[in-house]
């Protein structure tokens, strides 16, 4: 292990599956996990054992089921959830317990109606207890993005102390703007004694639509670790997606940063995800997206025939997208229908193509979209011109 090597911490059947809607079954769940062992994630937090004998099951059989990566199972700083988290894992060949409590003031006063003291002795107790069953415990501050920086340390340097491997450090709300969020994981890595012992995590959420940006500043801050969930599910506007992190660290070298994600397997992987949990891609979504490589301005349409780097800084391939698309709408021009007349065995000339681009914005006016059964109509309608095979 390098200082350059994230971690990445899949939380798609914890955080993820608490979506409305998008419960899954034990073999979904065992089907989601195997994909993200092949995918290359670091750690599965497979679910919160304590919350249903349903989610118990799972975990247990996530950890038969897997070989690779550490899986992991939420509790809350009580025993009894720590004590059912142990049992599910009991199967793991590498096990983490995750366990934590909420330490801003308002999750202090108004939820745990307790003092911030209290709640130190809590954690650390929580952390010794945890010690107990397993080696690697990970503690997240929850609502950490909202609390004050000076007590977030002394909570964190404390269950260092007592033994925790992970500090997460949730931006629980997704309300922390990136250079906050990323100023925070620097204070802790500067002001914590034993930090050096311990990985620092991100966990964020996107009610701002910041969760991406800040995990990569936390990154840019020091933390080694990036919790995250495909297509970026998660409690209301979700999570960190694991497509966007990987891929911003894999295109910006100068992030100097590293993880063991084989991203040729993200787009299937965003497609189980969203098949198994009934949870549509919205088509713009970044990476993943029907969109994400489709182009439909005629401006774009011929730079991308020309050169795809024009207007696409990540080849599909990649990402495991066979190829870009060419979308025939009111807005493309006459390379895209060359191109596209091409791909299914039409080579015009200059005047014929005239012609059919004539006929094709008449169509085009009406529909939303062009297919190639509509473009071959029209060039049969129009020439008499032979179709090669292709
Ligand atoms: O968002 C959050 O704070 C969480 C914790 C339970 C880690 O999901
Ligand atoms: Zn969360």
């Amino acid at each position: 292990m390098t200082d350059k090597q994230v971690f990445i911490f899949d939380t798609t059947l914890r955080d993820g599956e608490q979506v409305p809607g998008c419960k899954l079954n034990t073999d979904q769940k065992i089907e989601i996990a195997l994909q993200l062992e092949k995918l290359g994630v670091d750690i599965i937090e497979a679910g919160f054992p304590v919350s249903s004998p349903g989610d118990f099951r799972s975990v247990e059989a996530i950890c038969k089921a897997v070989s690779t990566p550490i899986v992991c199972g939420l509790s809350r700083a009580v025993q009894k959830d720590i004590e059912v988290a142990a049992a599910a894992l009991k199967y793991a060949k590498r096990a983490r317990i995750h366990t934590g409590i909420g330490t801003s003031q308002s999750h202090i006063i108004h939820k745990l109606k307790s003092t911030q003291e209290k709640i130190l002795e809590r954690a650390v107790a929580a952390v010794k207890y945890a010690k107990q069953f397993v080696e690697d415990v990970e503690f997240y501050a929850e609502d950490a993005g909202r609390t004050d920086n000076e007590y977030l340390a002394r909570v964190i340097e404390a269950v260092i102390k007592a033994g925790a491997t992970v500090l997460n450090i949730p931006d629980t709300t997704g309300y922390c703007l990136p250079e906050e969020y990323g100023a925070k994981i620097r204070y802790l890595k500067e002001n914590v004694n034993g930090i050096h012992k311990a990985t620092l995590s991100t966990h964020c959420h996107n009610d701002l639509g910041l969760a991406t940006a800040n995990s990569i500043a936390g990154v840019q801050n020091g933390a080694r670790q990036i919790e995250c969930t495909i297509n970026g599910i998660g409690e209301r506007a979700g999570n960190t997606s694991l497509e966007e992190v990987v891929m911003i660290m894999k295109m910006h070298p100068s992030l100097n940063v590293d993880c063991d994600i084989n991203t040729r397997l993200i787009n299937s992987t965003s497609q189980l995800v969203s098949d198994r949990m009934g949870m549509p891609v919205q088509p713009n979504k970044a990476i993943v997206g029907a969109n994400a490589f489709a182009h439909s301005s005629g401006i774009h349409q011929d730079g991308v025939i020309k050169k795809r780097e024009t207007y696409e800084i990540i080849d599909p391939k990649e990402v495991g997208v066979d190829h870009s698309k060419i979308v025939l709408t009111a807005r493309s021009g006459r390379a895209a229908i060359a191109y596209r007349a091409k791909n299914i065995g039409f080579n015009l000339s200059k005047d014929q193509l005239d012609i059919v681009y004539a006929r094709f914005l008449e169509i085009a006016d009406q529909k939303k979209e062009v297919e190639d059964q509509d473009l071959q109509i029209i060039i049969k309608n129009k020439l008499s011109i032979a179709q090669v095979s292709v």
